[in-house]
């Protein structure tokens, strides 16, 4: 027979997603799905040069084609004080270019048709005079004195530099550095890649003509946010703009900026007074929206000869585009870069990073890592992989050596951070035992011996999600936290309505399973409303890894308030005092009287037909979450590669991921997470990439140049788990979306480094495309055939 909580399904079941039932069934609802009555469509002509003056834009030739509604240029933008937005990061950015075009693919017009091929045909009509201007690809070049500047819009920018940003102490790294025996080094490039959700970005926006109300369908992971930044920019009242966001297909960081073309769309339904929509279609999301990475870093540890770690120095150089967009708390001009210490106790560390404009699309989204996490990562695993080898040490015993202990937590990081709990040996240990380390290290001796490069890279990684406390975490100064509503009807069934938004997350399921957990209402008992910002509670949405230990929280808040009304409930209905009632799944019962039950279901009726004399009726709150701290989940990555001397092929033979994310709510759905995060991180690794040639063109602007992973090319893998709950969240739970992401891309360059090691191969910049493997197999001289 099941047991309670098995019948329940509270946390650590897993509960098969809700959601998929309307997504098999094809009955999703997507931006592209929304059809209103009247609605117009919109293109965008944007510039193919990378830089460029604008000289003149004659759009009457498109004007005259019948079905055209309106074509809209930065100068009608401008009349209405709309041609520049904020970002992210508290910059400028052009809706439709007046002045200059600063990317490859920068919005320039817009038109506004019937139908959208009529608009597509029509911005083919539209002439627009550039004077071209030497494109600025690199921030290297960016940043030498003879440069154009890029940002002739802003007063006082006379120089391509963007900000200088420093953390941790640098007197006491340089001292640790002095007194080192070993000093490694390493340059490294984390290469721009993009989110790339299935479902491009888009808006239909409807605003009434005689209400004033705006109603914007939009593929937002904020849509509070959006709400809030709409109203600022546009000028409309709050209160009259609802952003809905429905099923999302994918977000990955990609859907958290205001886009140029939601604000044109917006502001066209506002002038035309019918309904608008823009769709983007795949090579716009690629070349225009939100990158992600795109960092030059230089990272140098000190050690001591037995191994341990003395000191960290890190400089790191941001290509940020066009327009400084980084998705970012702004008290941290590089996010939380400044968790590059990683899993280790290092008594020092200096982190310098400087960034710069260049002529590319603006971005630097939270894409699968809370701000700029993966590369922090990325650098320390890289780093510590290499000083092993240096050291002549195992790089399994150089992180055992090294990690933070078990009884440091909460540990205070040298750059500030207050790490919550880890167990890293425990993860590491389970890593090692379940790809079998020590023997592969074996085997992989007698495979060298017969000429065979093989290769083990391991990564253990500190993920820090979560954000955040309010005194230190807030984007366009709008504080990072989230609520959560629940009402509870008089049969027993609950609605929940969350700030944060879900994109393939599954949080319709997960958060009914907190529900069920604190109340003992079975999780299709409860509703989760998400992704409408008239009907839910306001906070700054799903990205990095924030929903579980921000709303998550939330939800379980304001189930314990309704549960401490409901025992009152049950008390007044058993005739008891409140003091004995106890609750145990679902169930109010008299302390020494079991027998004496009032359920959950009971107590809700009652709070709508029968409550006690003084009481307000109803069952329901809201609750904001203020984190007391961030959360900081980890884990070890072991991958083991083959790879092929002759063509630079490498095949991954092993993947053996351990996670540690706290209280699992559902461990099907973590998998889930961390399956896809791996992808996400192996395509990294292997052949994702958006590059630019000299005159600033995208290269990557479509599937066949940006490469993704698919089933073919995916490794198999095999997925461990350990649990340290985060002391301070109300059901113990650390985040999990990023964490793979974040965490895997240096295990897979690791283990390829590892196999070329012994040939002289010290480094190769991700992605490791065959080419450049086989080129750094010949540049070491260790190619085993001509
Ligand atoms: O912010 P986002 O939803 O992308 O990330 P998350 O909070 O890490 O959660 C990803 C999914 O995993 C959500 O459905 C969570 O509720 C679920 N999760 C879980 O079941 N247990 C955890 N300890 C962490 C997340």
């Amino acid at each position: 027979m099941a047991t309670e909580t098995e019948e329940i399904r509270g946390l650590g079941h897993r509960v098969k997603r809700k959601e998929d039932d309307r997504f098999i069934r094809g009955r999703g609802t997507y931006i592209d799905d929304i059809k209103l009555p009247g609605m117009l469509h919109m293109a965008i002509l944007r510039s193919p040069y990378a830089h460029a003056t604008i000289t003149g834009i004659d759009a009457s030739k498109a004007q005259a084609i019948p079905g055209v509604v309106a074509v809209v240029t930065g100068e009608l933008m401008a009349q209405h004080k709309l041609a520049w937005m904020p970002t992210l990061s508290g910059d400028t950015q052009a809706v439709l270019a007046t002045d200059r075009v600063r990317f490859q693919g920068q919005e320039v017009a817009a038109v506004i048709a019937e139908d959208l091929y009529t608009a597509k045909d029509a911005l083919e009509l539209i002439t627009v005079e550039y004077d071209p201007i030497e494109p600025i690809v690199t921030p290297q070049r960016a940043l030498e004195p003879n440069a154009p500047v890029i940002r002739t819009d802003k007063e006082g920018q006379d120089s391509n530099h963007i900000y200088h940003w420093e953390s941790g102490d640098k007197e006491a790294t340089d001292r640790a550095f002095s007194g080192a025996d070993v000093v490694v080094a390493l340059d490294t490039f984390y290469p721009r890649s993009h989110p790339a959700p299935v479902e491009t970005c888009g808006c239909v926006a409807d605003i009434n003509p005689a209400t004033g109300q705006a109603t914007i369908y939009m593929t937002s992971q904020a849509p509070h946010a959006i709400r809030t930044v709409f109203a600022l920019v546009a000028g409309l009242p709050e209160e009259n703009i609802r952003i809905v966001s429905p099923d999302i297909g994918g977000g990955f960081g990609n859907k958290v900026p205001v886009y140029p073309g939601y604000i044109v769309a917006t502001a066209a339904s506002l002038l035309l007074g019918r309904p608008v929509k823009w769709i983007e279609d795949r090579t716009e999301n690629l070349i225009s929206t939100g990158f992600a990475r795109d960092f030059h870093m230089h990272g140098e540890m000190a050690l001591k000869d037995d191994g341990t770690m003395t000191g960290l120095r890190v400089s790191l150089l941001a290509d940020e585009g066009a327009f400084h967009a980084d998705a970012q708390p702004s008290k941290f001009k590089v996010g939380l870069f400044h968790i590059v210490t990683g899993s280790y106790d290092l008594p020092a560390a200096h982190v310098t990073a400087d960034g710069a404009y260049t002529n590319k699309a603006p971005g630097g989204v939270a894409y699968r890592c809370s701000f700029r996490v993966t590369e922090a990562s990325y650098l320390i695993e890289r780093l510590v992989q290499n000083a092993a080898y240096e050291l002549g040490m195992d790089p399994a015993d150089l992180r055992l050596k090294n990690f933070i202990e078990k009884d440091q937590f909460p540990y205070t990081s040298a750059t500030g951070f207050v790490y919550d709990s880890g167990d890293y040996h425990a993860a590491m240990n389970l890593a090692m035992e379940k790809v079998s380390y020590r023997e592969l290290r074996k085997e992989q001796e007698e495979a060298r011996a017969r000429g065979e490069l093989v290769g083990i890279g391991l990564a253990s990684f500190t993920e820090v999600v979560g954000a955040g406390p309010h005194k230190d975490y807030d984007i366009l100064g709008l504080k990072m936290n989230d609520g959560a509503e629940l009402r509870i009807h008089p049969t027993g069934k609950a609605i929940l309505k969350i700030s944060v938004q879900t994109q393939g997350q599954g949080h319709e399921t997960t958060f009914a399973q907190i529900v069920a957990e604190e109340l003992g209402i079975q999780p299709e008992d409860v509703k989760v409303m998400h992704g409408d910002t008239d009907n839910t509670p306001y906070g700054l949405g799903t990205y990095a890894s924030r929903s579980t230990p921000v709303s998550g929280a939330a939800t379980a808040m304001v189930a314990r308030r309704i549960r401490e009304k409901a025992a009152r409930i049950a008390a007044h209905l058993l005739e008891v005092s409140e003091e004995d009632v106890e609750f145990s799944k679902g169930r109010f019962s008299v302390k020494g009287a079991p027998d004496k039950v009032v359920t959950i279901q009971d107590a809700a009726f009652a709070a709508y037909t029968n409550f006690p004399d003084g009481m307000e009726a109803g069952l329901e709150g809201v609750y904001y979450y203020d984190p007391p701290n961030l959360t900081f989940p980890f884990g070890t990555y072991a991958v083991v590669v083959e790879v092929d001397p002759d063509t630079g092929v490498w095949k991954v033979r092993r993947m053996v991921a351990v996670d540690d994310c706290g209280v699992r709510i559902n461990p099907m759905i973590v998998e889930g997470q961390i399956h896809g995060g791996l992808c996400e991180g192996f395509g990294i690794a292997a052949m994702e990439q958006i590059t630019f040639d000299e005159n600033g063109n995208c290269i990557g602007a479509n599937f066949t140049d940006y490469l993704l992973p698919t089933a073919w090319e995916t490794p198999r893998f095999e997925l461990g788990e350990t649990v340290t709950p985060s002391p301070h969240h109300p059901i113990g739970a650390k985040g999990v979306g990023e964490s793979a992401t974040v965490g895997s891309p240096a295990a897979f360059v690791n283990a390829v480094i590892d196999a070329l090691w012994p040939l002289g191969v010290r480094n190769i910049d991700m992605p490791l495309t065959s080419a450049k493997v086989w080129e750094a197999i010949q540049a070491a001289g260790g190619s085993t055939s001509t």
